[in-house]
C-alpha cells in the first residue's frame, strides 16, 4: 500500500513537473491561434472568440470537455484509420498541453512572450480568379427548431471548356453559413432551381458533380499545379453551378450571398492530368424502419479491364440520421485499402478528405461503404417525432448513402507524393506564378517606412482597388477600394502600417492592384 502511495505521489510530482509548466504565452496561445481562432474570432462561425488570454482563460471549464472529447476542433475522420491533408485535429501533444493548461488554473506566463495574434482575412485567400459565381442574396428561413436547407442554380456563363486548378468558397455571412456544397452540372437543363422552401439538402440533378464542400474553417481546394504533378477537373462550357446551402437554427432573418471563385489553367496547358469527381458509391433502395438502427452498404466493383487508378479524396455523404460510415477497397487478392472511418457522423462537418498519400487502386478492386443509420427517438437529429420510416431521397427528411471520390489514372510513384504539402500551396506560391509585367512601379524597393506606388496608363473612369497582402495572403492594408480615377497616372503612398495603424514587420509583401477587375501584383520588401 505504502509502495503504491509512494509511486502515486511520484507520478503526481512528475506530472506536475512535466505539465504544470504550460503557460498561455509560451505554449498555449500558438495552439489556439492555429487550431481554434480561425473559427473562434469576432464574426467567425464559432460564435465566440478565443483569441486573447482573457477570452480563453475565462471559459476554461467550458473548453475542457470539448477538447477532451475531441468535439473541438471539429474533425470527423478517425486519424488512426487514415491520414489526410489539411488535418485540423489537435496532435496528441497539443491536446495534452491544452488540457493540462486548462486544468491547472490557466497560468498566463509573461505577456511579453505571447506571440502576436493572427490577422484573419475574411475575404478571399487566393484573390480574384477566372470565374466568380455568386448566389442571390437570401434571407434564412430557419426556425428556432429547424435548419434551412436551400439550393440555388446559377448559369456559369462559361463559353469554353476549362480545367479547374483551384476553387475557393467565400461565405457571404460567415456567422450563418454552416455548410455549403458546390456542384457543377454540365447539362444546364438538368438543374432547375431545386425546391426552395428549405427542403433541398442535395440537388436532385443526376448530372450534378460535387466540386467542393465548405464548412467553417475550410481551406480553398488547390490542386497541385506545378511539375511534376499538375492535375485538375474539367468544367464544361455552359455548365451551371449549384449551391446547396445550410443555414442553422437561430439564423432566421439574417441574410447571406455566398460566392465561389474558380481558378483555371490557361487553355491548352500541357501535362495536366484529368481528375474526375465521381459519386462511385450509391444506394437508392434502402428503407429505414422507425426505432431501429440499420446498417446499409454500397459497393462498386472496378472492372478488371480498367487501368490502375489513383484515388485522391473521399467524401462520405449522408443526411441527418447517419450515425457512422467506413469506406474501403478490397483488392482482388482481398487486401484492403483503407479510405475513411467516420465514427460519429455529423452532417454539419462534411467535406472532401484528401488522402495525405494517394491510394493506388488496381483493376478488379471492389470499393465499399458500410454505413449505419440511427432512426430512433433517442437521436436528437431525427427529423420525425415520433420516428417514421425513412427512405432514400434528396429532401432533408430523406436519407442518402453516396460517397464521392476524386480519382485519376494511376502513374508510378503517385502514392509517394505528399499531398498535404502540395495542396497547401501558400498565397506566395500562387502569386509568384501570376506576376506579370504591369504599369505599376514601386520605389524604393526594399523600403523602410515610405513606399511609393506609381501607376500609369490608366483611363479616366477606371475603377482601381489596391491592397497589400503579407506572405501568407493575409490582407494587411486596404490602400484604395473602388476608386474611380480621373487621370492617367495614379500615385499612392504606403506608410508601412496596417489598417489598424501598426507598423508591419520586416519581410515580403505583395501589392495587389486591380484596374476594372484585372489584377496585377508586385513584390515589395520591407526592411
Ligand atoms: C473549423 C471551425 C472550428 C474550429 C477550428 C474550432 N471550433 Fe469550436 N466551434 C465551432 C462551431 C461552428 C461551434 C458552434 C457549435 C457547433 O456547430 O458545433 C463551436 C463551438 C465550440 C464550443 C461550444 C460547444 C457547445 O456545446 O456549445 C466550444 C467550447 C468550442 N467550440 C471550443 C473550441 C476550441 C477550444 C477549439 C480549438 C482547440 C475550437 N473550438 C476549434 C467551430 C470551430
Amino acid at each position: 500500500m505504502k509502495k503504491h502511495l509512494l509511486l502515486f505521489s511520484f507520478l503526481f510530482f512528475l506530472g506536475n513537473f512535466l505539465f504544470s509548466q504550460a503557460t498561455w504565452s509560451d505554449d498555449v496561445a500558438q495552439i489556439f491561434y492555429d487550431k481554434c481562432s480561425k473559427c473562434h474570432r469576432s464574426g467567425g462561425a464559432g460564435g465566440f472568440s478565443l483569441v486573447t488570454y482573457q477570452e480563453a482563460s475565462s471559459l476554461a471549464s467550458f473548453l475542457y470537455d470539448q477538447v477532451n472529447t475531441n468535439e473541438m476542433p471539429p474533425w470527423p475522420p478517425d486519424n488512426n484509420y487514415m491520414e489526410y491533408a489539411h488535418d485540423r485535429a489537435l496532435t496528441p501533444t497539443e491536446k495534452t498541453t491544452v488540457l493540462s493548461w486548462l486544468s491547472s488554473g490557466t497560468p498566463e506566463g509573461d505577456p511579453a512572450n505571447t506571440p502576436p495574434p493572427p490577422v484573419f482575412n475574411s475575404g478571399s485567400i487566393l484573390g480574384n480568379g477566372d470565374l466568380e459565381i455568386q448566389m442571390p442574396a437570401y434571407t434564412s428561413q430557419a426556425t428556432s427548431t429547424a435548419d434551412d436547407y436551400t439550393c440555388f442554380t446559377i448559369p456559369s456563363g462559361l463559353t469554353q471548356d476549362r480545367v479547374i486548378k483551384a476553387i475557393e468558397v467565400i461565405p457571404g455571412n460567415e456567422a450563418i453559413v454552416h455548410h455549403a456544397l458546390i456542384y457543377v452540372d454540365s447539362v444546364p437543363l438538368n438543374s432547375p432551381t431545386d425546391s426552395l422552401g428549405s427542403q433541398c439538402i442535395t440537388p436532385s440533378s443526376n448530372t450534378a458533380s460535387l466540386a467542393c464542400g465548405f464548412a467553417p474553417g475550410a481551406v480553398p481546394t488547390i490542386f497541385p499545379s506545378q511539375d511534376p504533378l499538375k492535375m485538375g477537373v474539367h468544367m464544361r462550357a455552359n455548365s451551371q453551378v449549384i449551391f446547396a446551402m445550410h443555414y442553422p437554427e437561430g439564423s432566421f432573418g439574417q441574410s447571406d450571398s455566398t460566392k465561389v471563385i474558380f481558378h483555371f489553367y490557361p487553355p491548352g496547358e500541357p501535362g495536366v492530368r484529368d481528375v474526375f469527381a465521381l459519386p462511385l458509391l450509391q444506394n437508392w433502395t434502402f428503407s429505414l424502419p422507425p426505432e431501429q438502427v440499420t446498417s446499409v452498404s454500397a459497393s462498386y466493383s472496378i472492372s478488371s479491364n480498367y487501368p490502375d487508378l489513383s484515388f485522391i479524396s473521399v467524401f462520405p455523404h449522408m443526411h441527418l440520421i447517419g450515425d457512422n460510415m467506413k469506406v474501403y477497397g478490397l483488392k482482388p487478392n482481398q487486401d484492403s485499402i483503407r479510405m475513411i472511418n467516420v465514427p460519429h457522423w455529423d452532417f454539419e462537418w462534411q467535406d472532401f478528405y484528401y488522402f495525405k498519400n494517394m491510394k493506388h487502386v488496381p483493376p478488379g478492386t471492389t470499393v465499399k461503404a458500410d454505413a449505419v443509420y440511427d432512426n430512433t427517438s433517442g437521436n436528437i437529429h431525427n427529423p420525425n417525432s415520433p420516428p417514421a420510416t425513412i427512405t432514400a431521397g434528396f429532401n432533408t427528411a430523406d436519407e442518402m448513402l453516396v460517397v464521392y471520390f476524386h480519382l485519376m489514372q494511376y502513374q508510378a510513384g503517385d502514392e509517394n507524393y505528399n499531398m498535404d504539402s502540395l495542396m497547401n500551396l501558400t498565397f506566395a506560391d500562387i502569386i509568384e506564378n501570376n506576376i506579370e509585367p504591369s504599369n505599376l512601379f514601386v520605389y524604393p524597393n526594399p523600403f523602410d517606412k515610405d513606399l511609393n506606388i506609381h501607376c500609369q496608363g490608366l483611363s479616366p473612369g477606371d475603377n482601381v482597388t489596391a491592397y497589400i497582402y503579407d506572405f501568407n495572403g493575409k490582407k494587411v492594408k486596404e490602400l484604395l477600394k473602388n476608386r474611380i480615377v480621373q487621370n492617367e497616372v495614379l500615385q499612392i503612398n504606403w506608410d508601412a502600417k496596417t489598417d489598424r495603424g501598426v507598423e508591419v514587420n520586416a519581410g515580403l509583401y505583395y501589392i495587389s492592384f486591380s484596374v476594372n477587375g484585372v489584377i496585377s501584383h508586385q513584390k515589395v520588401i520591407k526592411r
